[in-house]
């Protein structure tokens, strides 16, 4: 298995505790940026990422009108992130946009993702808040697949939902997971998890993985020992 499937997100508050961060782990390539950090350092975070060789997923889920969601793609493309993503309730038009943008760009590297629903939304805020007449899981695959109509090249998803999506969506629409779990560490919020290996298994393309690795007493250790079990 390639290390590269490995994403950490930087879930800290600056730029110099992300700094810390990037060095106590030399070997991982792949970093995730979110709206936390983000806000609080603007682009230096992705500057820094880049200086360092790093591949960047920068997940500011954008939800906006097509416009917005357009530009912010292209500001999103000049600092050469890898993977973005954008919820797909932003509709076909803003989606589509975005794709669009990827196509017509000398960048072709970076990999648009939809956010199909978000995973701390329940099915009774579904259909009471939301008033969405359809199961969680249908509406979730119903979105990913309309994002992939509109050109998107995959989503943010569970484990769980890896093959269902894959099956509907094909082997080439990229899935990234949260909710991994190495046996040995503690589960945290998360709940529907998997182990690093069950989710590559599974057929996932990426993971995410924080808190096992980044709150280690050792997270070179921890990160080591993550790759060994995947092997
Ligand atoms: O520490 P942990 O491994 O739980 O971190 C997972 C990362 O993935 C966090 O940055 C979290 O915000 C993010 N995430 C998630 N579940 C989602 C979407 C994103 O845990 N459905």
């Amino acid at each position: 298995m390639s290390q590269d499937k490995i994403i950490v997100p930087l879930d800290v508050p600056d730029l110099q505790s992300s700094i810390e961060l990037v060095k106590k782990l030399p070997e991982v390539t792949f970093w995730k940026v979110g709206l936390e950090l983000f806000v609080a350092t603007g682009a230096d975070i992705l500057k820094f990422l880049k200086d360092e060789h790093k591949r960047i997923f920068l997940d500011l889920k954008f939800h906006d009108i097509p416009n917005t969601v357009k530009n912010a793609t292209k500001s999103a493309l000049s600092h050469d992130v890898d993977l973005l993503t954008l919820h797909a309730t932003a509709g076909r038009e803003a989606l589509t946009a975005a794709a669009e943008v990827v196509k017509n760009s000398e960048n072709q590297r970076l990999k648009l993702l939809a956010i199909s629903v978000l995973t701390s939304i329940n099915s009774r805020q579904l259909a009471f808040d939301l008033k969405i007449p359809l199961e969680l899981p249908e509406y979730a695959l119903n979105n990913a697949l309309m994002a992939q109509e509109c050109g998107i090249d995959g989503a943010v998803c569970s484990p769980h939902e890896v093959q269902k999506i894959k099956e509907v969506c094909g082997k080439d629409f990229l899935l990234v997971c949260p909710g991994v779990r190495p046996a040995w560490a503690s589960v945290g919020d998360q709940q529907r998890i998997m182990t690093p290996k069950q989710a590559l298994q599974q057929g996932a393309d990426y993971l995410v993985i924080g808190r096992p690795i980044t709150q280690a007493e050792n997270p070179a250790q921890a990160w080591h020992k993550i790759i060994e079990e995947c092997q």
